[in-house]
């Protein structure tokens, strides 16, 4: 394709064409291997994988299903040595058993699928003039399931809506879920957004008190909102049997990885909704803001200004001081501001705004919680804080995904990922930084914020789709040598400065297989968008980690596909023949230098 050739600084590839193969498409000159797939052991003495006869007590002690955020911690003191983190989203019981009936799976699939959930710590090891990584059954592995023993912290601890028969103290929750993206701490612990964990949930419509109706509704659980089935087996997922246990999932979870014994700890002091994940920036006085997504069509952007400063070190004191950061601050909603436009019309120059942030909920170093919301207390704040983000007028915006720092230049960058009911009949219409009517194919927004501030301009780097289409924009660049780009998800950035981006979605929107793209940010070749790779058929891109010497992806649920039913193509990666897919990390490299030059 035009334009497939264009080198710039960390973008030295030649870009990967749409397909719709199974396999991983990577450019010429680079080489792939997969670091760790679905089932294969991750501690130490984890039975192999037996796809025939699985086990809750196996499943536990190997990686879990459907792999999304990931990121590589360097181990001291060992060279191209890393503590890999990596999320667990979610589960597919056809592409995990033979013979999976959805509305009635077997107590053993459903507790081989609640272990399949969560977290994993694994560590890998590199090889000399190669980037391959290869899992080492080492003392920091673990895994956290739908089931490990959480610390909830904030506002919510402790309070009536997060109370159940299991925990009257509402402090201990069970399990992490539906974990989308994530970030990792400048203290070294990994954050992970729990983002779709209504789908866990059923059982009943309406709760049984008035006070819980506006939250249910408009967190949207109910009868229909799961597919799991969990309730079958354990009540606390059947809202019939218990009203509670879903106020206790929706909250960014923190894991120190340094210390395969810690208590993992959920912070509602960040605000309880669909949390893609969370990052961080840390400004010149040290003060730590995290910036996290409610991903639902209409949701907002957040972000967390705390209060409390670093401690240096890994040790257990600083650790201890350091999980705490994201317990005593403000919490804060954006709302956006820009001229009036009109659907599909590029305004020259591209979309730009402004805006404000507005506080919702404010914790100080003793605990004590304060709402800045009338008529909400801060519990409430911190529970239904969708409810909160509602009366302060926040923006609607398309679906925030994965939103992220950049590390040198600090502007803030946010998937908006798409929403096809935007403009349409009883819902919100178009605005300057969400501008297109039934928007299928995203945007990228560049929020220049002052941090700890109220204040922020904003951009629209990219507003995704067909380059020919008049309402795509790519920076200002030329559209016709840009690599299309549609549906984007998780961010990242490269030691040049450039942003990556990671798709889901771009099978219904181009039918071809979702991909890695880099982006040039800075200078004349601002908005040079670049595909580096293509994930197998059904499947997201997620991850992504972007170093000097690798690229890792996360390919989530190869295979999966809307369409179904027999006939239908589906994967058999990584495996091949007849093999279910399974997905898995994948690491990418240059066969000779640097990955970007
Ligand atoms: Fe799990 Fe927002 O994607
Ligand atoms: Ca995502
Ligand atoms: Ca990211
Ligand atoms: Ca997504």
């Amino acid at each position: 394709a035009a334009g497939a050739d264009i080198k710039a600084p960390g973008l030295n590839f030649t870009s990967v064409a749409a397909n719709s193969e199974d396999r991983v498409v990577i450019p010429e000159g680079y080489e792939q291997a997969v670091v760790i797939a679905w089932g294969d052991p991750v501690l130490p003495g984890a039975p192999k994988f037996d796809f025939d006869n699985q086990t809750p007590e196996a499943q536990a002690q190997q990686f879990g299903y459907n792999n999304d955020f990931t990121d590589l911690i360097e181990v001291d003191g060992k060279p191209d040595t890393y503590l890999m983190v990596c999320n667990q989203e979610y589960t597919t019981g056809k592409h995990m058993f033979k013979g999976y009936d959805e509305k009635n799976p077997t107590e053993n699939q459903v507790r081989v699928e609640m272990a399949a959930h969560g977290l994993t710590v694994v560590e890998v090891k590199g090889e000399p003039g190669s980037g391959k990584l290869t899992p080492v059954l080492g003392e920091y592995n673990r895994r956290v399931t739908a089931s490990t023993e959480f610390e909830l912290r904030g506002p919510a601890a402790g309070s009536w809506f997060v109370k159940t028969a299991a925990d009257p103290t509402g402090t201990r929750v069970l399990g992490t879920i539906a974990n989308c993206s994530g970030g990792i701490t400048p203290w070294g612990t990994m954050l992970s957004g729990e983002e779709n964990y209504t789908n866990y949930f059923s059982g009943a419509d309406t709760p049984p008190i008035d006070g819980l109706k506006e939250g249910w509704k408009r967190y949207g659980l109910g009868k229909d909102s799961d597919y799991h089935n969990w309730g079958k087996y354990e009540d606390r997922f059947n809202l019939a049997k218990e009203i509670n246990e879903a106020n206790r999932f929706g909250y960014i979870v923190e894991l120190n990885p340094h210390d395969p014994r810690s208590t993992p700890v959920k912070h509602s002091a960040m605000g309880r909704f669909k949390h893609e994940g969370s990052n961080i920036h840390v400004t010149s006085n040290g003060t730590v803001v995290a910036y996290s997504g409610d991903d639902s069509k209409f949701e907002y952007i957040y972000k967390f200004v705390s209060s409390r400063k670093i401690q240096q070190g890994k040790g257990p004191a600083a650790m201890e001081s350091n999980m705490r950061i994201l317990d005593e601050g403000t919490l804060y909603v954006a709302k956006f501001e820009g001229p009036k436009v009109e659907d599909g019309k590029v305004p020259a120059g591209g979309y730009k705004g402004t805006g404000k942030w507005i506080a919702l909920l404010t914790v100080d170093a003793s605990g004590k919680a304060t709402s800045h919301i009338d008529g909400m207390p801060p519990e409430n704040v911190a529970v239904y804080t969708r409810v909160a983000a509602d009366k302060a007028g926040a923006t609607k915006m398309d679906r925030p995904e994965d939103i992220q720092p950049h590390p040198k230049t600090g502007k803030v960058y946010c998937a908006l990922t798409n929403n096809s009911d935007r403009g349409t009949e009883g819902k919100a219409g178009i605005d300057a930084a969400n501008p297109r009517v039934k928007n299928k194919n995203g945007q990228i927004l560049e929020i220049t914020d002052d941090h700890t501030g109220t204040e922020f301009s904003w951009d629209l780097l990219l507003v995704c789709g067909d380059p020919a289409a008049a309402d795509t924009y790519y920076g200002g660049y030329d559209k016709s040598k840009v690599s299309r780009i549609s549906c984007p998800d998780n961010v990242a950035f490269d030691s040049f400065g450039n942003l990556w981006i990671s798709t889901d979605g771009t099978q219904d929107t181009f039918k071809s297989n979702d991909g890695l793209f880099g982006v040039v940010l800075e200078g004349k070749d601002r908005g040079l968008t670049k595909q580096f790779l293509t994930v197998p058929y059904g499947a997201e891109t997620c991850g992504p980690v972007i170093r000097d010497n690798r690229v890792l992806v996360a390919v989530q649920h190869p295979g999966e596909t809307d369409d179904g039913g027999a006939g239908s193509p589906t994967s058999h990666w990584p495996d091949g023949g007849t093999n279910e897919p399974r997905p898995a990390v994948v690491a990418v490299w240059k066969t000779s230098g640097n990955i970007g030059t």
